[in-house]
């Protein structure tokens, strides 16, 4: 996968070359390529921003220089050439979620546009949708200062879904949310710490009877921490079993 990545500041995104990204990209299952916006300002300034139109508070990018850079880094929309999905990470986003993630994991090419201040120039979002399919994203019902975090954020979340970026592909495929539910806790060796024992199942050996328990805590943690999980999975995804729970 080809991922790009254009930002005011290039270093923000430095963590990508590390650990398992890091990896990733040596062992070329990605390549990352970071942009500075500024590369494509033709002022002395290099002025990436301006007041709103309507007033209010606040900077808003400017337009000629964003469709610059995305005609750069995504071309120009020539026939027959490849195009990538456009992200742009926006508070105002709809929700990025491990669906999203999944959906993302299957495309050969992302760019990720990261806004600044108020916002980018709705237009540069209009205009590149003539061109490639454009997502505005958001990771979360807070407000971030910046698109970069949350770039990082998305980039990791599809990164380790890749062929041969986890070292052991079942942690992706027993993840929280692959089946709608919460992962339940888990427990490496000594068998008694700080006079806490690890439940005895766990020891037992009995699989069909470690999965039950298995299954049983995540059904447990996610009615209490996300009940609206719950209410969301599909019709017949619990058993008999677990509605006992
Ligand atoms: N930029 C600022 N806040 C954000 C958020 N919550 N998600 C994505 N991008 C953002």
């Amino acid at each position: 996968m080809r991922i790009d990545v254009i930002t005011i500041f290039p270093d923000y995104l430095n963590p990508l070359r590390e650990a398992l990204l890091g990896k990733a990209i040596e062992r070329e299952r990605i390549s990352v390529g970071v942009h500075d916006l500024r590369d494509w300002t033709h002022d002395v300034h290099r002025a990436v921003d301006d007041s709103p139109y309507g007033g209010g508070p606040g900077m808003v990018m400017k337009p000629q220089v964003w469709g610059e850079a995305l005609d750069s880094v995504c071309g120009t929309g020539a026939k027959g050439g490849p195009v990538p999905r456009l992200v742009v990470p926006t508070p105002a986003g709809r929700p990025f979620d491990q669906r999203t993630a999944v959906r993302w994991s299957a495309e050969p090419w992302l760019v990720f546009a990261c806004g600044r201040y108020e916002g980018i120039d709705q237009r540069v979002i209009e205009d590149a949708a003539t061109r490639m399919p454009v997502e505005e994203v958001s990771i979360g019902d807070y407000v971030l200062v910046g698109g970069e975090v949350a770039a990082l954020v998305m980039i990791e979340a599809v990164a380790r879904l890749l062929p041969g970026v986890l070292g052991n592909p079942l942690s992706a495929e027993q993840d929280s949310f692959s089946d709608g539910l919460l992962e339940g806790p888990c427990y490496t060796r000594p068998e008694v710490w700080r006079g806490r024992a690890v439940p005895d199942v766990l020891r037992s050996g009995n699989h069909a009877a470690i999965a039950r328990w298995r299954r049983d805590q995540a059904l447990a943690r996610t009615y209490h921490r996300r009940p609206d999980l719950l209410e969301a999975l599909p019709e017949g995804a619990l058993d008999a079993a677990d509605r006992a729970q």
